[in-house]
């Protein structure tokens, strides 16, 4: 977990972080750059487009429908009849996305309060065909676990570039539906993994927190993925972050809310406590299982 309050140097810290990882230990690194940023960071990197690279939408996963309804904000109702038309469509046949809402407005209601939902369920899911939008998803992708591991470099940093996606709500998607297939890819191929999540308040936060990823917090370690969380207010996230994250980096932090998490989280002395406000960026407060006592730092 890297954690500061804006300005603090987490970007920073985490391109480091990258460029290490690569270079010295011959891991791959995958870094979801919610403001594409991290191509003026690092000098060596792959740059990956969203849009030349589609996400498969429906994989028969369960999880699939919980990560679309936290991020479009799916009603019970709405969530359920997504699954029963999932159930009874044959998505082999459909192809695409916008034959897909053909479907879902098309598909014959039983009762009055279904038509509703169904229509809602349109418009929410309209958006995801809307401009250019039509290009990061599709249905069915046969091959999707073998090519998606081609687009990751050995040697250097891939960045996803979402920044390029400009409806918040998509690019949530898009990051959060990339984060699940590159994780499952990875841990099928047995392959370790490096991941740098920005901006995780758009994942992990308590208000609205994608179900799938936040198992992931716990789960991925055994299957050697590291996850990297970045979030300026560890207050907004879910618990499981401060509870599941081994090695935490705390850049200077100002919030009186964010200050008690850590306290809590990783028992410091009084001292250090307080002059965590007050350190410089680049600064950080470093806390690793493998040293006894939380050092203070300073990231080149
Ligand atoms: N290790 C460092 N050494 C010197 N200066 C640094 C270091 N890290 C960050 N800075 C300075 O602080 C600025 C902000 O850093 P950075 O963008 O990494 O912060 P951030 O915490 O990611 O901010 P935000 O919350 O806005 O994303 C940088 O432009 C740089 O000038
Ligand atoms: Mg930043």
């Amino acid at each position: 977990m890297i954690t500061g309050t804006t300005g603090s140097g987490k970007t920073r810290t985490a391109s480091t972080i990258a460029n290490r990882v690569t270079s010295e230990l011959n891991t791959r690194v995958v870094i979801l750059d919610w403001h594409s940023e991290y191509s003026y960071l690092l000098d060596r990197y792959k740059l990956v487009d969203p849009y030349s690279n589609p996400l498969q939408l429906f994989t028969g996963d369960p999880n699939d429908i919980s990560v679309i309804s936290s991020v479009m904000e799916l009603t019970p109702p709405q969530e359920y009849l997504l699954e029963k038309i999932l159930r009874k469509v044959n998505l082999d046949k459909l192809r695409s996305l916008d034959l897909f809402l053909d479907y879902i407005e098309n598909y014959s209601e039983e009762s009055n309060w279904m038509k509703e939902t169904k229509l809602a369920l349109h418009r929410k899911l309209s958006l995801l065909i809307r401009g250019k939008y039509y290009l990061l998803f599709k249905l069915q992708d046969p091959e999707l676990y073998q090519t998606i591991i081609t687009k990751i470099s050995e040697d250097k940093p891939s960045i996803i570039d979402l920044g390029k996606i400009l409806d918040i709500n998509v690019r949530k998607l898009y990051a959060g539906f990339f984060l699940k297939r590159i994780v499952d890819t990875f841990i099928s191929a047995k392959m370790p993994l490096v991941i740098i999540v920005e901006e995780a308040q758009n994942y992990l936060s308590k208000t609205q927190a994608i179900k799938p990823i936040c198992d992931m917090l716990r789960e991925v370690r055994k299957f050697n993925i590291g996850l990297i969380i970045i979030s300026q207010s560890i207050s907004q996230l879910v618990e499981d972050v401060a509870v599941n994250t081994n090695t935490k980096i705390i850049h200077s932090l100002k919030s009186k809310q964010d200050l008690e998490i850590v306290e809590k989280a990783l028992y410091l002395d009084y001292d250090v406590l307080t002059s965590l406000p007050y350190i410089e960026p680049g600064e950080a407060i470093y806390s690793t299982p493998t040293i006894k006592k939380p050092v203070l730092i300073k990231i080149e």
